[in-house]
């Protein structure tokens, strides 16, 4: 009976993702004007323990942060606003590598906030928000930054029209997401080989659902806000798992798409997955596995 209640509830989640997706690839549009594909519906409601979150990317997040800020070029005394704060990562970094006057960070996972407010305690202004109604006046922010997060929001534009209002004249807007669809190469793996096990699952690979969040098409979304000087890039950095465990383990937390798959998944399906990708990671001699996460970057400035 239990068993087939799970099934019941991957069927489910597997038909609704499947048939959003198939909505989404029929209405393209020409390159340039690429619809970059809101999914969020695709994603149940991953976004609630921090530890969790901090095991399976949280860690790979903090070393991402910095390089952006770096790729970021802004001087210090400015004030800042990280939209989608998550559990801090990119607060931590500005804190570290900015000297900002000031840092706030909106979140809407009670969660994650509560992760953060642990980790920063009061060197950070944390809210309890949505990124399209962001709780500031207009102009009062040097910066507003968001990192791993614009893929998922339901209205991208609405977004960044909010990140934008709250920026000064003259402000910088500016954001990152994971290259799903090539070098975020611990979710590429577990795709190629969950997908491969369970063709189903295509609909929730992250690499086909967000592969239009390319340089290209995050610099003309940013252009089409308003935003001028917009330039795109990106950053990467190593992910080393010492052992085929430390890769694995982090996925039955549950938080995000692919641990919500892995653990949506019966207990036999789980064990076939986990030993086909035990066989099938580049594993050093010593059981390391090495692999790269890239972030796709933009930056513009807001032009009133
Ligand atoms: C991959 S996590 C990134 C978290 C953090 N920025 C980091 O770099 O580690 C995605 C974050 O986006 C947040 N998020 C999703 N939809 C959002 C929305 N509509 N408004 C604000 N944040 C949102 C989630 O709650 C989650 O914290």
């Amino acid at each position: 009976m239990e068993l087939d209640l799970r099934r019941d509830r991957r069927r489910s989640f597997l038909d609704h993702a499947r048939s959003l997706v198939m909505g989404s690839l029929a209405d393209k549009e020409p390159r340039h004007a690429v619809r970059l594909r809101m999914a969020h519906d695709l994603v149940p409601d991953t976004w609630e323990q921090g530890p969790a979150y901090e095991r399976y990317v949280g860690r790979w997040s903090r070393r991402v942060a910095p390089r952006f800020l770096e790729w970021l070029r802004v001087p210090g005394d400015l004030r800042w606003l990280d939209v989608g704060c998550g559990t801090g990562a990119l607060c931590a970094a500005i804190l570290d590598t900015c000297a900002p006057a000031s840092v706030d960070g909106v979140e809407p996972s009670e969660g994650f906030l509560e992760a953060a407010v642990t980790a920063l305690g009061s060197r950070v202004t944390f809210h309890r928000a949505d990124a399209s109604a962001l709780p500031f006046d207009d102009a009062s922010m040097d910066v507003v930054v968001s990192g791993l997060v614009l893929n998922f929001v339901p209205d991208l534009d609405a977004v960044l029209a909010e990140m934008s209002r709250v920026a000064v004249d003259g402000g910088v807007v500016a954001a990152y997401v994971w290259d799903y669809a090539e070098r975020m190469e611990l979710m590429t793996w577990f795709w190629r080989v969950a997908t491969d096990l369970d063709p189903a699952a295509r609909a929730l690979d992250e690499g086909r659902r967000f592969h239009d969040f390319t340089p290209e098409a995050l610099a003309w979304r940013f252009a089409s806000a308003g935003l001028v000087d917009v330039e795109e890039g990106s950053v990467e950095v190593a992910t080393r798992f010492a052992d085929f465990d430390d890769y694995w383990r982090p996925f039955l937390g549950g938080q995000g798409v692919a641990p919500a798959y892995a653990m949506s998944l019966d207990e036999p399906a789980r064990d076939r997955l986990r030993e086909r990708l035990r066989t099938t990671l580049p594993t050093g001699r010593d059981g390391s596995i090495d692999l790269v996460a890239r972030a796709w970057t933009v930056r513009g400035l807001v032009n009133r």
